[in-house]
């Protein structure tokens, strides 16, 4: 690969400022990590729904449908969900920029990856929302019946099983999404949002 020199930053005239006060709201990204099965997708979804139904800029990006075009040359190594997760953070980015409350839903299960990517933005438009359902609870409900595959050996690299996952140690939430209703999450999250000033009481 040849990296392409020559490339100088072009600033935009309708910056991120203008974008906030033409829609009434800042951005941010909200990151949601944590094992299959542990809700990310739901309550990334559900989220959605209520700021879209409220009137704000929002948009999910999920990893089973990310995975689909923009990543779909990766796999699960190591090395892959690495390089998976520089890229959505990079379009994070994007999306911050161009003014969107942006929910992703990605198993990240690297803390070295997921700080890059907290990295790239100013501190505080990085919301880090552990989904903390434990294996177990993952396990049990197996949505997509990938743990049976894993467990029976079908499945490489499966987080959780034969791939680790590292606990957030501080991250900006935590929401135990083993235990408490779908409701009782997307309420939590958006205290916090209103607790932030992100999205108005
Ligand atoms: S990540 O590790 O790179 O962040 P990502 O969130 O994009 O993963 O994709 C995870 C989704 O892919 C899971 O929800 C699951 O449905 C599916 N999947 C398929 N194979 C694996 C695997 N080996 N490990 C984890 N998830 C997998």
């Amino acid at each position: 690969m040849t990296v392409a020199t020559n490339i100088v930053w072009h600033e935009a005239s309708v910056d991120r400022a203008a974008r906030a006060q033409q829609r009434g709201h800042r951005s941010a990204i909200l990151w949601f990590t944590g094992l299959s099965g542990s809700g990310k997708s739901s309550l990334a979804n559900a989220l959605n729904a209520e700021l879209f139904g409220r009137g704000l800029s929002t948009y999910v990006l999920d990893g089973d449908n990310v995975r689909h075009g923009l990543c779909k040359d990766l796999g699960f190594s190591d090395a892959d969900r690495e390089e998976n997760i520089r890229r959505i953070g990079e379009v994070a980015k994007l999306f911050l920029d161009a003014g969107v409350i942006t929910l992703t839903a990605f198993v990240s299960p690297f803390r070295a990856d997921r700080d890059r990517a907290r990295a790239l933005v100013a501190a505080g438009d990085f919301i880090e929302i552990h989904c903390a359902a434990d294996l177990a609870v993952c396990e049990g409900r197996d949505p997509k019946g990938l743990y049976a595959k894993a467990r029976a050996g079908q499945i490489k690299d499966f987080t959780g099983i034969s791939s680790p996952y590292e606990q957030p140690e501080a991250p900006e939430l935590r929401v135990d999404s083993g235990s408490q209703t779908l409701q009782e999450s997307v309420a939590q999250v958006i205290s916090y949002l209103e607790e932030r000033s992100i999205v108005a009481g």
